[in-house]
């Protein structure tokens, strides 16, 4: 197939899978399964507590992936990216920490209508605990924040903004520097989920504004089980710790504990230091793709994908007209059909892509639907794909008996 990099990833080799499912988990690339092999076969040891040779070099490895999340998200000091098992814990580790200590009734936690669930119950956790109250902004039905919108729902009241760089579901790119500048004016700090951005385009918390700025490895070439959060220094500095235990402690007494630095003051527990190379491997492997090849091959194809589904007349395309505009993410429906019976169908084609509720029920509320159907495309995918995709979605209905 017309694509040079589907040589690196092993599981293409010899598959005739489309495989449109990139928004939910990524394939990853020999080089990391080497890397954590590597990590495996020569320094396996448990990190930050050995005074012995495979320990420390368990640590290098895991502090070095550390530099390189810290330098892919352009943060000042490396110390502040945190890792955890996924985007999801890294939110709640702000909910928690950040969330439960420094609000209270009359507070304000703003979101959007178009967050993943894990930007949404965290939140909810808060806010019932806390008393603080949790307001929706709401898109144009193109998917579009306007500062009309932002400017309206935050206020003196909100202590915390928590937005998606990029919609899981419409694959909309947020305007996250408008949002942060309209938090800041009013005090409160900017929370980004980054889980769909980070894979796809170049990301700079100082430029973003992001105050807190969460990813996941397996939606960037890396493994399940790692994930970061960036976090300002200075507020990393002043929460309280989210888990508590091993590694995470300066002194424990039979009553009282006293806490590291950050990052170990959130890192409690054993690391997931084969998981960190890994993702640092994938962070090698992009940084080699490069942004522009990333981005062009998916404009590319994101817009064929576009065209040929416009081309259906019972297909519905949700989020806006312009392929430039989806990240790669297109969610649709087949007029009649459910969306499970679309994927199950597409399956049997050997096509893979999601369909349900994407784990954001109040977007699907907002689009009217119970459910939809996503193809999510990434830099490796090809034309050749694109086309089996809209040539099956094309037969859907006819293969489902209408
Ligand atoms: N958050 C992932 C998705 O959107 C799982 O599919």
């Amino acid at each position: 197939m017309s694509n040079p990099y589907r040589r690196d990833f092993p599981i293409f080799d010899g598959s005739d899978v489309v495989y449109f499912d990139n928004a939910a988990t990524t394939q990853r690339p020999a080089m990391v399964l080497d890397a954590m092999k590597r990590f495996n076969d020569s320094c396996n040891a448990n990190p930050l507590r050995g005074l012995y040779r495979w320990s420390m070099q368990a640590t290098e490895a895991y502090e070095n992936a550390r530099r390189a999340a810290a330098e892919l998200i352009g943060a000042d000091d490396y110390k502040e990216v945190i890792f955890t098992r996924n985007t999801t814990e890294s939110l709640n580790l702000v909910a928690y920490s950040y969330g439960l200590s420094q609000l209270h009734e009359g507070d304000e936690i703003v979101i959007t209508v178009m967050e993943h669930h894990s930007n949404i119950l965290p939140w909810q956790m808060v806010s019932r605990v806390t008393g603080a109250k949790l307001i929706y902004m709401e898109p144009e039905r193109d998917g579009t924040l306007t500062d009309a919108e932002i400017e309206a729902k935050i206020t003196d009241r909100a202590k915390i903004v928590s937005v998606a760089q990029v919609s899981n579901v419409m694959g909309v790119t947020n305007p996250i520097r408008r949002i942060a500048d309209c938090a800041h004016r009013h005090g409160a700090v900017m929370v980004v989920d980054g889980a769909q951005s980070t894979p796809h385009m170049p990301v700079n918390v100082k430029e973003l504004g992001a105050d807190f700025f969460a990813f996941s490895g397996h939606k960037m070439l890396g493994p399940m089980g790692i994930g970061c959060l960036y976090g300002r220094m200075e507020l990393l500095d002043s929460m309280p710790p989210f888990l508590t235990g091993g590694e995470m402690i300066e002194y424990v007494q039979r009553q009282t504990a006293t806490f590291a630095e950050v990052p170990e003051k959130f890192e409690a527990g054993t690391v997931n230091a084969m998981g960190a190379a890994g993702l640092h491997a994938a962070i090698d492997y992009l940084k080699n793709v490069g942004w522009d090849q990333v981005m062009n091959t998916e404009r590319e194809l994101t817009e064929r994908l576009m065209d040929g589904l416009s081309k259906i007349p019972e297909v519905t395309v949700y989020g806006s007209k312009d392929p430039d505009k989806h990240c790669g993410i297109v969610t649709f429906n087949v007029e009649g059909c459910h969306p499970h019976d679309v994927a199950s169908v597409l399956d049997t084609e050997h096509i893979a892509i999601r369909a349900g509720h994407h784990c954001a029920q109040p977007l699907m509320k907002w689009l009217g639907v119970g459910a939809t159907a996503r193809a999510s495309l990434y830099f490796y995918n090809t034309k050749e794909e694109v086309d089996r995709f809209v040539t099956a979605v094309g037969k859907v209905r006819g293969w489902l008996g209408y």
